[in-house]
């Protein structure tokens, strides 16, 4: 069987760099691999909605955000299929049908669902949509027929409902649909980078998130000041690594040529560590390090988005064309999944004679 990709993200703002360990950098390393037949990415405009129907402006202006984010990746137009959720209708009415396959309560366990109706304040009164929402993501993931979906690690719910979809529409109608696995980040420190200030959540309005299109000076700003080992006071102090934003950083983003590069008396990031629990390295010139390997990896992304950032136009063309090319894959599975259902009226003859049948035998 091909293998086929889809995944995606809400355009609610610039992308960072949790997004990028999570799942930004793989995609590229996967589009690369040559192993994929097609790779679908999503800017999930119609999924920011159910959360920010009062701010339809922020989804709006966050579209090309992100388009741009995505080609500064590497994401390569060529190779991947980048489109705009909300523009292909299909999704919604494969929603409308997979709506009868989960229940309520099924919904109501969504451990994703449950902490994002939390966040929100939701729990007097959740809005339809968006409590719905994983379902219309089972819509994205089975219109492309996609075997493989790396994300993070919060999207495990929806894949495991999804999968559950899929079984039970196969089951009811027959084979239809195919079901999707995960791929989630090797590196454990990928799978939920913290904040720069050590809290489990990056946002906006905390501050603490590194953006892919940051300055360099506000890269460093950023990661002078972040969190480590509250009790490592004197350079001599023995640290401690749980819990400390920066190693978790270094375990995300450094290699052996980072250390090469910038920290040759070490040989890699195990005697970095080494050394700070021994006591008598001071968080300074581990952070400098740090910075360094940031810098170094936005560099190009930077650059890139800002060549990209010049030519508004051809991004807005590579959009279209994705979503005009996506729509024509969602039609396929669409036409399958109403002829598995058999409210497929006016394709054959099928149900016109059925129906003569009954009334004129
Ligand atoms: N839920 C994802 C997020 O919050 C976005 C998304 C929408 C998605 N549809 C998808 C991810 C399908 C993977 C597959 O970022």
């Amino acid at each position: 069987m091909s293998k086929i990709i889809l995944t995606g993200d809400r355009p609610t703002g610039k992308l960072h760099v949790g997004h990028y360990v999570g799942s930004l950098k793989r995609r590229v390393e996967l589009q690369n691999s040559g192993d994929y037949e097609k790779i679908f990415i999503m800017i999930a405009d119609a999924q920011a909605l159910t959360d920010n129907s009062d701010h339809p402006e922020k989804v709006r202006n966050n579209i090309m955000e992100v388009a741009l984010d995505y080609l500064a990746c590497g994401l390569d137009p060529e190779k991947s299929n980048l489109l705009i959720q909300s523009q292909v209708p299909e999704l919604t009415e494969l929603t409308f049908y997979y709506m009868n396959l989960v229940t309520v309560s099924r919904l109501q366990r969504n451990p994703t669902v449950k902490s994002e109706i939390q966040m929100r304040n939701f729990e007097a009164s959740i809005p339809v949509g968006f409590f719905t929402y994983p379902i219309s993501q089972a819509a994205d993931i089975t219109a492309f027929k996609a075997t493989t979906v790396p994300v993070g690690e919060d999207q495990l719910p929806m894949l495991e409902q999804t999968k559950e979809i899929v079984r039970k529409f196969n089951a009811v109608y027959g084979d239809t649909l195919v079901e999707p696995d995960i791929l989630l980040p090797d590196n454990k420190a990928c799978l939920r980078l913290p904040g720069t200030d050590g809290k489990a959540k990056m946002s906006k309005s905390l501050g603490n998130c590194i953006y892919l299109s940051e300055e360099p000076e506000e890269i460093k700003k950023k990661v002078m000041s972040m969190f480590t080992d509250p009790d490592h006071i004197k350079i001599t102090d023995s640290g401690k690594l749980e819990g400390n934003t920066v190693f978790t950083y270094l375990d995300a983003f450094s290699t052996k040529e980072h250390f090469e590069a910038f920290l040759p008396e070490y040989s890699c990031l195990g005697e970095l560590k080494e050394h700070y629990t021994r006591g008598g390295l001071g968080d300074v010139k581990v952070k400098k390090f740090l910075n360094n390997v940031i810098q170094s990896e936005l560099e190009p992304i930077r650059n890139r988005r800002c060549e990209y950032q010049k030519n508004i136009s051809y991004v807005y063309e590579v959009l279209r064309k994705g979503t005009e090319k996506a729509r024509e894959v969602a039609a396929c599975t669409l036409a399958d999944v109403k002829k598995s259902m058999k409210i497929n009226y006016f394709d054959t003859n099928e149900w016109l004679e059925e129906q003569i049948n009954k009334y004129h035998s």
